[in-house]
Protein backbone atom coordinates (compact mmCIF):
# COMPACT_ATOMS: atom_id res chain seq x y z
CA UNK A 1 0.00 0.00 0.00
CA UNK A 2 0.90 3.52 -1.04
CA UNK A 3 2.31 4.96 2.61
CA UNK A 4 1.92 8.69 1.49
CA UNK A 5 -0.37 10.79 -1.03
CA UNK A 6 1.09 12.02 -4.32
CA UNK A 7 0.42 15.56 -5.00
CA UNK A 8 1.00 16.63 -9.01
CA UNK A 9 1.12 18.98 -11.20
CA UNK A 10 -1.95 18.53 -13.78
CA UNK A 11 -0.57 19.54 -17.10
CA UNK A 12 -3.07 21.11 -19.48
CA UNK A 13 -5.61 23.74 -19.04
CA UNK A 14 -8.14 21.31 -17.13
CA UNK A 15 -11.89 21.77 -18.23
CA UNK A 16 -13.07 18.71 -16.45
CA UNK A 17 -16.30 19.80 -14.24
CA UNK A 18 -14.73 17.65 -11.80
CA UNK A 19 -12.04 20.07 -10.87
CA UNK A 20 -12.49 21.82 -7.28
CA UNK A 21 -12.10 25.20 -7.83
CA UNK A 22 -10.68 28.29 -4.92
CA UNK A 23 -11.43 31.43 -4.54
CA UNK A 24 -8.42 33.01 -2.13
CA UNK A 25 -9.52 36.18 0.00
CA UNK A 26 -8.40 38.83 2.45
CA UNK A 27 -10.09 39.77 5.45
CA UNK A 28 -12.96 42.93 5.01
CA UNK A 29 -13.46 43.06 0.78
CA UNK A 30 -16.98 42.58 0.10
CA UNK A 31 -16.85 42.07 -3.14
CA UNK A 32 -15.21 39.52 -5.35
CA UNK A 33 -12.36 40.57 -7.53
CA UNK A 34 -13.18 40.78 -10.68
CA UNK A 35 -10.84 37.72 -12.12
CA UNK A 36 -13.15 35.80 -10.05
CA UNK A 37 -16.24 37.27 -11.72
CA UNK A 38 -16.76 34.14 -14.44
CA UNK A 39 -15.87 31.45 -11.49
CA UNK A 40 -18.98 33.14 -9.52
CA UNK A 41 -21.03 33.00 -12.79
CA UNK A 42 -20.71 29.65 -13.52
CA UNK A 43 -21.78 28.87 -9.97
CA UNK A 44 -25.00 30.68 -10.22
CA UNK A 45 -23.52 33.56 -7.93
CA UNK A 46 -22.92 30.93 -5.12
CA UNK A 47 -19.27 32.47 -4.63
CA UNK A 48 -20.35 36.05 -4.38
CA UNK A 49 -23.51 34.45 -2.12
CA UNK A 50 -21.11 33.06 0.54
CA UNK A 51 -19.33 35.98 1.02
CA UNK A 52 -22.64 38.21 2.07
CA UNK A 53 -23.69 35.63 4.96
CA UNK A 54 -23.05 37.03 8.28
CA UNK A 55 -21.14 34.27 9.44
CA UNK A 56 -18.72 34.34 6.51
CA UNK A 57 -15.11 34.97 7.51
CA UNK A 58 -11.67 35.32 5.75
CA UNK A 59 -9.36 34.68 8.80
CA UNK A 60 -6.08 33.06 7.95
CA UNK A 61 -6.77 29.24 7.04
CA UNK A 62 -10.69 29.36 7.59
CA UNK A 63 -11.83 27.49 4.25
CA UNK A 64 -15.29 27.67 3.72
CA UNK A 65 -16.69 24.78 0.83
CA UNK A 66 -19.46 26.15 -1.49
CA UNK A 67 -21.96 24.02 -3.93
CA UNK A 68 -24.01 25.31 -6.26
CA UNK A 69 -26.62 23.61 -8.41
CA UNK A 70 -25.03 24.63 -11.53
CA UNK A 71 -21.76 23.15 -11.21
CA UNK A 72 -20.57 19.58 -10.59
CA UNK A 73 -17.95 20.27 -7.93
CA UNK A 74 -17.23 22.81 -5.17
CA UNK A 75 -15.11 26.32 -4.81
CA UNK A 76 -13.04 26.26 -1.92
CA UNK A 77 -13.20 30.17 -0.37
CA UNK A 78 -9.24 30.28 1.40
CA UNK A 79 -9.35 33.05 3.90
CA UNK A 80 -6.20 35.41 3.95
CA UNK A 81 -6.43 37.01 6.98
CA UNK A 82 -5.62 40.83 6.64
CA UNK A 83 -4.12 41.85 3.58
CA UNK A 84 -2.05 44.43 6.14
CA UNK A 85 -0.38 41.27 8.13
CA UNK A 86 -0.11 39.21 4.72
CA UNK A 87 2.94 37.01 4.13
CA UNK A 88 4.40 33.93 2.63
CA UNK A 89 4.00 32.46 6.24
CA UNK A 90 0.02 33.29 6.08
CA UNK A 91 -0.29 31.84 2.52
CA UNK A 92 1.34 28.33 3.68
CA UNK A 93 -0.57 28.26 6.30
CA UNK A 94 -4.03 29.19 4.32
CA UNK A 95 -2.96 26.15 1.90
CA UNK A 96 -2.07 23.57 3.94
CA UNK A 97 -5.56 24.45 5.70
CA UNK A 98 -7.33 24.36 2.12
CA UNK A 99 -5.08 21.04 1.52
CA UNK A 100 -6.52 19.77 4.22
CA UNK A 101 -10.46 21.11 3.41
CA UNK A 102 -9.82 19.21 0.29
CA UNK A 103 -8.50 15.67 1.16
CA UNK A 104 -11.43 15.06 4.00
CA UNK A 105 -13.89 16.24 0.68
CA UNK A 106 -11.77 13.51 -1.45
CA UNK A 107 -10.95 16.01 -4.02
CA UNK A 108 -8.82 14.65 -6.39
CA UNK A 109 -8.16 17.66 -8.50
CA UNK A 110 -8.11 21.41 -7.28
CA UNK A 111 -7.16 24.85 -9.47
CA UNK A 112 -5.25 26.89 -7.79
CA UNK A 113 -5.33 30.62 -8.93
CA UNK A 114 -4.23 33.11 -5.94
CA UNK A 115 -2.89 35.75 -8.10
CA UNK A 116 -5.21 38.52 -8.36
CA UNK A 117 -5.39 38.22 -4.24
CA UNK A 118 -2.07 37.94 -3.75
CA UNK A 119 0.02 39.39 -5.97
CA UNK A 120 0.27 42.72 -4.79
CA UNK A 121 1.92 41.69 -1.92
CA UNK A 122 4.27 38.39 -3.21
CA UNK A 123 5.87 37.74 -6.06
CA UNK A 124 4.62 34.78 -8.36
CA UNK A 125 7.74 32.96 -7.62
CA UNK A 126 7.32 33.39 -3.74
CA UNK A 127 3.44 32.25 -4.15
CA UNK A 128 4.07 29.59 -5.89
CA UNK A 129 6.95 28.31 -3.24
CA UNK A 130 4.63 29.11 -0.28
CA UNK A 131 1.50 27.21 -1.94
CA UNK A 132 3.65 24.01 -2.56
CA UNK A 133 4.86 23.97 0.78
CA UNK A 134 1.61 23.94 2.23
CA UNK A 135 0.42 21.50 0.01
CA UNK A 136 3.42 19.11 0.89
CA UNK A 137 3.24 20.12 4.61
CA UNK A 138 -0.21 19.20 4.97
CA UNK A 139 -0.48 16.11 2.19
CA UNK A 140 1.68 14.44 4.40
CA UNK A 141 0.33 10.94 5.90
CA UNK A 142 2.26 7.76 6.94
CA UNK A 143 -0.50 5.04 6.47
CA UNK A 144 2.05 2.00 6.28
CA UNK A 145 0.91 0.91 9.67
CA UNK A 146 -1.95 1.46 9.87
CA UNK A 147 -4.60 -1.53 8.70
CA UNK A 148 -8.01 -0.99 9.53
CA UNK A 149 -9.52 1.21 6.66
CA UNK A 150 -11.79 3.68 7.95
CA UNK A 151 -14.49 4.87 5.24
CA UNK A 152 -15.15 8.10 7.47
CA UNK A 153 -11.96 9.60 7.85
CA UNK A 154 -9.81 8.05 5.23
CA UNK A 155 -7.34 6.42 7.33
CA UNK A 156 -5.60 4.26 5.25
CA UNK A 157 -6.81 5.74 1.55
CA UNK A 158 -4.59 8.22 0.30
CA UNK A 159 -5.87 10.10 -2.41
CA UNK A 160 -3.72 11.29 -5.14
CA UNK A 161 -4.38 15.04 -6.09
CA UNK A 162 -3.75 16.72 -9.23
CA UNK A 163 -3.28 20.53 -9.01
CA UNK A 164 -4.28 22.58 -11.51
CA UNK A 165 -2.23 26.44 -11.98
CA UNK A 166 -1.55 29.85 -13.79
CA UNK A 167 1.03 29.55 -16.15
CA UNK A 168 3.15 32.08 -13.95
CA UNK A 169 3.16 30.03 -11.10
CA UNK A 170 3.88 26.51 -12.84
CA UNK A 171 7.67 26.69 -12.88
CA UNK A 172 8.20 27.83 -9.54
CA UNK A 173 5.71 24.93 -8.34
CA UNK A 174 7.28 22.48 -9.81
CA UNK A 175 10.07 23.06 -7.80
CA UNK A 176 8.19 23.24 -4.82
CA UNK A 177 6.93 20.30 -4.99
CA UNK A 178 10.21 18.53 -6.10
CA UNK A 179 11.59 20.05 -2.21
CA UNK A 180 7.81 18.34 -1.09
CA UNK A 181 8.46 15.38 -1.85
CA UNK A 182 11.94 15.13 -0.44
CA UNK A 183 10.78 16.79 2.58
CA UNK A 184 8.11 13.73 2.26
CA UNK A 185 11.52 11.18 2.07
CA UNK A 186 12.63 12.97 5.46
CA UNK A 187 9.55 12.57 7.36
CA UNK A 188 8.25 9.06 6.40
CA UNK A 189 11.76 8.00 7.44
CA UNK A 190 11.54 9.77 10.13
CA UNK A 191 7.94 8.43 11.18
CA UNK A 192 9.00 4.86 10.73
CA UNK A 193 9.65 3.08 14.20
CA UNK A 194 12.82 1.75 15.50
CA UNK A 195 12.06 -1.72 15.25
CA UNK A 196 11.68 -1.27 11.36
CA UNK A 197 13.84 1.47 11.00
CA UNK A 198 16.90 0.58 12.53
CA UNK A 199 20.55 1.75 11.33
CA UNK A 200 20.52 -1.34 8.44
CA UNK A 201 17.40 -0.09 7.47
CA UNK A 202 18.59 3.75 7.09
CA UNK A 203 21.67 2.70 5.66
CA UNK A 204 19.78 0.47 2.66
CA UNK A 205 16.82 3.27 2.14
CA UNK A 206 20.07 5.72 1.57
CA UNK A 207 21.73 3.77 -1.22
CA UNK A 208 18.31 3.49 -2.49
CA UNK A 209 17.69 6.58 -2.60
CA UNK A 210 21.22 7.86 -4.02
CA UNK A 211 20.39 5.27 -6.82
CA UNK A 212 16.95 6.87 -7.72
CA UNK A 213 18.06 10.35 -8.18
CA UNK A 214 21.65 10.64 -8.93
CA UNK A 215 23.24 11.12 -5.57
CA UNK A 216 26.84 8.73 -4.95
CA UNK A 217 26.46 7.22 -1.69
CA UNK A 218 29.20 5.47 0.33
CA UNK A 219 28.32 3.77 3.41
CA UNK A 220 30.97 3.32 6.19
CA UNK A 221 30.52 0.43 8.20
CA UNK A 222 32.14 -1.83 11.14
CA UNK A 223 35.75 -2.41 9.39
CA UNK A 224 35.87 1.38 7.91
CA UNK A 225 34.61 2.84 11.13
CA UNK A 226 37.39 0.51 12.92
CA UNK A 227 40.59 1.84 10.46
CA UNK A 228 39.11 5.73 10.69
CA UNK A 229 39.27 5.54 14.57
CA UNK A 230 35.66 6.68 14.73
CA UNK A 231 35.22 5.09 18.43
CA UNK A 232 32.56 7.58 18.82
CA UNK A 233 30.04 6.13 16.32
CA UNK A 234 31.08 2.75 17.07
CA UNK A 235 30.28 3.06 20.85
CA UNK A 236 27.33 4.60 20.74
CA UNK A 237 25.66 1.69 18.29
CA UNK A 238 27.80 -1.29 20.08
CA UNK A 239 24.77 -2.41 21.44
CA UNK A 240 21.95 -1.59 18.98
CA UNK A 241 20.29 -3.98 17.08
CA UNK A 242 21.88 -3.51 13.82
CA UNK A 243 25.33 -2.35 13.72
CA UNK A 244 26.05 2.02 13.13
CA UNK A 245 27.31 3.15 10.10
CA UNK A 246 28.54 6.47 8.81
CA UNK A 247 26.47 7.25 5.62
CA UNK A 248 27.94 9.36 3.17
CA UNK A 249 25.93 10.94 -0.05
CA UNK A 250 27.60 12.77 -2.22
CA UNK A 251 26.19 15.60 -4.92
CA UNK A 252 29.46 16.53 -7.50
CA UNK A 253 27.52 20.09 -8.27
CA UNK A 254 26.32 20.71 -11.41
CA UNK A 255 28.45 20.82 -13.38
CA UNK A 256 30.70 18.30 -11.58
CA UNK A 257 33.37 20.88 -9.97
CA UNK A 258 36.23 20.33 -7.21
CA UNK A 259 35.55 23.48 -5.37
CA UNK A 260 35.58 23.30 -1.82
CA UNK A 261 31.79 21.47 -0.78
CA UNK A 262 29.51 22.73 1.74
CA UNK A 263 29.37 19.90 4.05
CA UNK A 264 25.87 18.68 5.64
CA UNK A 265 25.85 15.84 8.86
CA UNK A 266 22.57 14.86 10.64
CA UNK A 267 22.27 13.04 13.88
CA UNK A 268 20.37 10.01 12.70
CA UNK A 269 19.87 7.82 16.28
CA UNK A 270 17.58 5.19 15.51
CA UNK A 271 16.29 5.19 19.03
CA UNK A 272 17.65 6.95 22.13
CA UNK A 273 17.30 4.83 25.55
CA UNK A 274 19.75 6.96 26.89
CA UNK A 275 21.76 3.92 27.34
CA UNK A 276 23.21 2.77 31.18
CA UNK A 277 22.33 6.85 31.96
CA UNK A 278 18.70 4.91 30.96
CA UNK A 279 15.59 7.80 30.26
CA UNK A 280 13.28 7.74 32.75
CA UNK A 281 9.41 8.28 32.99
CA UNK A 282 8.07 9.34 29.62
CA UNK A 283 11.22 10.81 28.72
CA UNK A 284 11.96 8.03 26.09
CA UNK A 285 8.92 8.01 24.25
CA UNK A 286 9.52 9.95 20.49
CA UNK A 287 12.77 8.64 20.74
CA UNK A 288 12.63 7.53 17.18
CA UNK A 289 12.69 11.22 16.34
CA UNK A 290 16.14 11.20 17.03
CA UNK A 291 17.24 10.37 13.65
CA UNK A 292 15.15 13.70 12.44
CA UNK A 293 18.75 15.97 11.52
CA UNK A 294 19.87 13.00 9.74
CA UNK A 295 17.18 11.95 7.53
CA UNK A 296 16.66 16.02 7.28
CA UNK A 297 19.99 15.82 5.71
CA UNK A 298 18.97 12.81 3.23
CA UNK A 299 16.06 14.66 2.46
CA UNK A 300 17.74 18.06 1.39
CA UNK A 301 20.62 15.84 -0.39
CA UNK A 302 17.55 14.22 -2.10
CA UNK A 303 16.05 18.07 -3.14
CA UNK A 304 19.74 19.13 -3.95
CA UNK A 305 19.65 16.11 -6.22
CA UNK A 306 16.54 16.71 -7.76
CA UNK A 307 17.15 20.55 -8.54
CA UNK A 308 20.71 20.02 -10.10
CA UNK A 309 21.82 22.79 -7.78
CA UNK A 310 25.62 24.15 -8.85
CA UNK A 311 27.28 23.46 -5.70
CA UNK A 312 28.59 20.59 -4.98
CA UNK A 313 27.03 19.25 -1.72
CA UNK A 314 28.20 16.24 0.69
CA UNK A 315 25.69 14.95 3.39
CA UNK A 316 27.04 12.82 6.24
CA UNK A 317 24.59 10.73 8.45
CA UNK A 318 26.22 8.99 11.45
CA UNK A 319 23.67 6.11 12.54
CA UNK A 320 23.38 4.53 15.55
CA UNK A 321 20.91 3.04 18.45
CA UNK A 322 21.61 4.06 21.93
CA UNK A 323 20.94 0.58 23.47
CA UNK A 324 21.97 -1.44 26.37
CA UNK A 325 23.14 -4.80 26.46
CA UNK A 326 26.81 -6.33 28.01
CA UNK A 327 29.13 -4.36 25.25
CA UNK A 328 27.44 -1.41 25.70
CA UNK A 329 29.41 1.96 26.29
CA UNK A 330 29.24 2.68 30.03
CA UNK A 331 29.57 5.86 31.93
CA UNK A 332 33.38 6.93 32.79
CA UNK A 333 34.77 4.87 29.40
CA UNK A 334 36.96 6.72 27.96
CA UNK A 335 37.00 7.12 24.30
CA UNK A 336 39.47 8.04 21.39
CA UNK A 337 37.25 9.91 18.50
CA UNK A 338 38.57 10.15 15.06
CA UNK A 339 40.59 12.79 15.45
CA UNK A 340 42.34 11.49 18.53
CA UNK A 341 40.33 13.74 20.90
CA UNK A 342 39.67 11.25 23.93
CA UNK A 343 36.53 11.79 25.92
CA UNK A 344 35.28 10.73 28.97
CA UNK A 345 32.09 9.56 29.13
CA UNK A 346 29.75 11.30 32.07
CA UNK A 347 26.06 9.98 30.32
CA UNK A 348 25.66 7.59 28.00
CA UNK A 349 22.23 9.93 27.20
CA UNK A 350 25.13 12.54 25.86
CA UNK A 351 25.49 10.35 22.84
CA UNK A 352 24.27 12.48 19.96
CA UNK A 353 27.64 14.73 20.14
CA UNK A 354 29.98 11.60 19.88
CA UNK A 355 28.21 10.49 16.50
CA UNK A 356 28.71 13.97 15.31
CA UNK A 357 32.09 14.45 16.76
CA UNK A 358 33.53 11.70 14.42
CA UNK A 359 31.59 12.73 11.30
CA UNK A 360 32.21 16.41 12.08
CA UNK A 361 35.71 15.66 12.42
CA UNK A 362 36.04 13.38 9.46
CA UNK A 363 34.08 15.34 6.63
CA UNK A 364 35.96 18.53 6.77
CA UNK A 365 39.06 16.78 6.80
CA UNK A 366 38.23 14.62 3.87
CA UNK A 367 36.54 16.69 2.38
CA UNK A 368 37.68 20.48 3.12
CA UNK A 369 34.07 22.07 2.51
CA UNK A 370 33.75 25.82 2.43
CA UNK A 371 31.31 25.42 5.32
CA UNK A 372 29.51 22.88 7.02
CA UNK A 373 26.23 22.53 8.53
CA UNK A 374 25.11 20.30 11.02
CA UNK A 375 21.57 19.70 12.46
CA UNK A 376 20.95 17.41 15.19
CA UNK A 377 17.96 16.46 18.25
CA UNK A 378 20.76 17.63 20.57
CA UNK A 379 19.53 18.41 23.86
CA UNK A 380 16.12 18.65 25.87
CA UNK A 381 17.61 21.72 26.86
CA UNK A 382 16.80 23.78 23.79
CA UNK A 383 12.91 23.28 24.17
CA UNK A 384 13.09 24.87 27.56
CA UNK A 385 15.25 27.47 26.42
CA UNK A 386 13.24 28.36 22.99
CA UNK A 387 10.24 25.95 22.97
CA UNK A 388 8.93 24.46 19.58
CA UNK A 389 9.01 27.48 17.58
CA UNK A 390 12.24 27.85 16.46
CA UNK A 391 15.43 26.06 16.10
CA UNK A 392 18.62 26.43 18.32
CA UNK A 393 21.53 28.23 15.93
CA UNK A 394 24.96 28.14 16.94
CA UNK A 395 27.22 29.91 14.02
CA UNK A 396 30.78 31.24 13.89
CA UNK A 397 30.82 33.41 10.49
CA UNK A 398 28.17 36.40 9.90
CA UNK A 399 28.06 35.14 5.87
CA UNK A 400 27.07 31.79 6.52
CA UNK A 401 24.82 33.36 9.26
CA UNK A 402 23.28 35.39 7.04
CA UNK A 403 22.45 32.50 4.22
CA UNK A 404 20.89 30.76 7.03
CA UNK A 405 18.55 33.40 8.04
CA UNK A 406 17.90 34.72 4.71
CA UNK A 407 16.62 31.05 3.73
CA UNK A 408 14.96 30.68 7.71
CA UNK A 409 12.34 33.63 6.21
CA UNK A 410 12.24 32.34 3.29
CA UNK A 411 10.99 29.04 4.29
CA UNK A 412 9.53 29.56 7.73
CA UNK A 413 12.20 27.20 9.39
CA UNK A 414 13.10 29.61 11.91
CA UNK A 415 16.28 29.86 13.70
CA UNK A 416 17.39 31.78 17.23
CA UNK A 417 20.58 32.69 17.52
CA UNK A 418 23.00 31.30 20.48
CA UNK A 419 26.52 32.18 21.98
CA UNK A 420 29.13 29.62 21.85
CA UNK A 421 32.49 30.87 24.08
CA UNK A 422 35.69 30.12 25.17
CA UNK A 423 34.20 30.11 28.60
CA UNK A 424 31.62 27.18 27.20
CA UNK A 425 34.59 25.05 25.79
CA UNK A 426 36.28 25.04 29.30
CA UNK A 427 32.93 23.57 30.58
CA UNK A 428 33.87 20.35 28.46
CA UNK A 429 37.15 19.76 30.00
CA UNK A 430 37.85 16.29 31.10
CA UNK A 431 39.78 15.25 34.31
CA UNK A 432 41.66 12.03 32.88
CA UNK A 433 40.67 13.04 29.39
CA UNK A 434 40.51 15.49 26.35
CA UNK A 435 36.87 16.21 27.32
CA UNK A 436 33.56 14.83 29.09
CA UNK A 437 30.50 14.18 26.94
CA UNK A 438 28.40 16.37 29.46
CA UNK A 439 30.02 18.81 32.30
CA UNK A 440 29.47 18.18 35.72
CA UNK A 441 27.16 21.30 35.71
CA UNK A 442 23.15 21.36 34.55
CA UNK A 443 23.40 24.90 33.04
CA UNK A 444 23.53 25.96 29.39
CA UNK A 445 23.04 22.14 27.90
CA UNK A 446 22.49 23.03 24.11
CA UNK A 447 25.54 25.44 24.48
CA UNK A 448 27.79 22.47 26.18
CA UNK A 449 26.76 20.10 23.55
CA UNK A 450 27.49 22.80 20.81
CA UNK A 451 31.12 23.58 22.75
CA UNK A 452 31.68 19.81 22.61
CA UNK A 453 31.08 19.66 18.74
CA UNK A 454 33.76 22.91 18.31
CA UNK A 455 36.59 20.62 19.13
CA UNK A 456 35.93 18.49 16.00
CA UNK A 457 35.50 21.03 13.22
CA UNK A 458 38.30 21.93 11.22
CA UNK A 459 42.39 22.41 11.11
CA UNK A 460 42.15 24.62 14.16
CA UNK A 461 40.38 21.80 15.97
CA UNK A 462 40.86 20.39 18.69
CA UNK A 463 43.16 23.37 19.81
CA UNK A 464 41.24 26.32 19.13
CA UNK A 465 37.22 27.79 17.97
CA UNK A 466 36.87 26.64 14.87
CA UNK A 467 37.40 29.33 12.13
CA UNK A 468 35.61 27.12 9.17
CA UNK A 469 32.18 28.63 8.89
CA UNK A 470 30.10 26.40 10.77
CA UNK A 471 26.47 26.48 11.80
CA UNK A 472 25.30 23.81 14.66
CA UNK A 473 21.34 23.93 14.41
CA UNK A 474 19.51 22.02 17.42
CA UNK A 475 16.53 21.01 16.39
CA UNK A 476 15.30 18.89 19.57
CA UNK A 477 12.41 21.47 19.59
CA UNK A 478 11.22 21.83 16.00
CA UNK A 479 11.60 18.20 14.69
CA UNK A 480 8.53 16.65 15.66
CA UNK A 481 5.33 17.68 16.92
CA UNK A 482 3.08 16.22 19.61
CA UNK A 483 -0.11 18.26 18.39
CA UNK A 484 -1.56 19.21 15.17
CA UNK A 485 -0.56 22.64 14.40
CA UNK A 486 -2.47 24.88 11.38
CA UNK A 487 0.24 24.04 9.09
CA UNK A 488 1.77 20.69 10.74
CA UNK A 489 0.24 17.59 11.16
CA UNK A 490 1.18 16.24 14.67
CA UNK A 491 4.80 13.97 13.58
CA UNK A 492 7.76 14.59 12.00
CA UNK A 493 8.11 17.70 10.13
CA UNK A 494 11.06 17.34 8.16
CA UNK A 495 12.52 20.33 9.57
CA UNK A 496 15.28 21.26 8.11
CA UNK A 497 14.59 20.13 4.54
CA UNK A 498 13.09 22.80 3.12
CA UNK A 499 15.48 25.18 4.80
CA UNK A 500 18.94 23.25 3.77
CA UNK A 501 17.28 23.13 -0.14
CA UNK A 502 16.72 26.91 0.25
CA UNK A 503 19.89 27.81 1.34
CA UNK A 504 21.88 25.71 -1.16
CA UNK A 505 20.01 26.70 -4.34
CA UNK A 506 20.72 30.24 -3.50
CA UNK A 507 24.59 29.69 -2.70
N1 LIG B 1 18.04 12.92 21.96
C1 LIG B 1 18.24 13.61 23.18
C2 LIG B 1 17.73 15.05 23.16
C3 LIG B 1 16.25 15.23 23.05
C4 LIG B 1 15.48 15.39 24.18
C5 LIG B 1 15.63 15.33 21.82
C6 LIG B 1 14.12 15.60 24.08
C7 LIG B 1 14.27 15.54 21.71
C8 LIG B 1 13.52 15.68 22.84
C9 LIG B 1 19.72 13.64 23.52
O1 LIG B 1 20.46 12.56 23.08
C10 LIG B 1 19.81 13.68 25.00
O2 LIG B 1 19.42 12.74 25.62
N2 LIG B 1 20.31 14.79 25.53
C11 LIG B 1 20.47 14.96 26.92
C12 LIG B 1 21.82 15.61 27.13
C13 LIG B 1 22.31 15.51 28.53
C14 LIG B 1 22.50 14.10 28.96
C15 LIG B 1 23.61 16.27 28.61
C16 LIG B 1 19.36 15.86 27.45
O3 LIG B 1 18.93 16.78 26.73
O4 LIG B 1 18.90 15.64 28.55
MN1 LIG C 1 20.43 10.95 24.41
ZN1 LIG D 1 19.77 11.58 21.47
Amino acid sequence: MESYRRIRLARGAGKSPLIAETVFLFQKTNRLQSAYAPLNRATGGAVAAAMRRAEFSAETGVISTVHSLKSSSCVFMVGLGAESRFDANTLRTATAKLTYAAFAARVRSLRLNPMPAVGRTLTADDTASAIADGLAIAGFSFNRFKSITRPATGDAVPIDLQIYTAPDLRRMMERGLKIGEALTTARTLSATPPNVAHPRYIATESRRLAKRVGLRCTILGQSSMKRLGMEGIRSVGRAGSTPPSLICLDWPGHPPNRNGPILLVGKAVTFDTGGYSLKTGGSMRGMKYDKCGGMAVIGAMEAIARLKVRPRVIGLIPCAENMIDTTAYRVDDILTLCNGVTVEITNTDAEGRLILADALAYGTKRYQPQAVIDLATLTGGVVVALGSFCAGMFCNNPTLRRRLETAATATGERLWPLPLWQDHRQLMVGTHSDLVNSAAVREAQPIQGAAFLSHFVGETAPIAMPTLPWAHLDIAGVASRSTDSPLYPKGPTGFGVRLLAHLIVNW
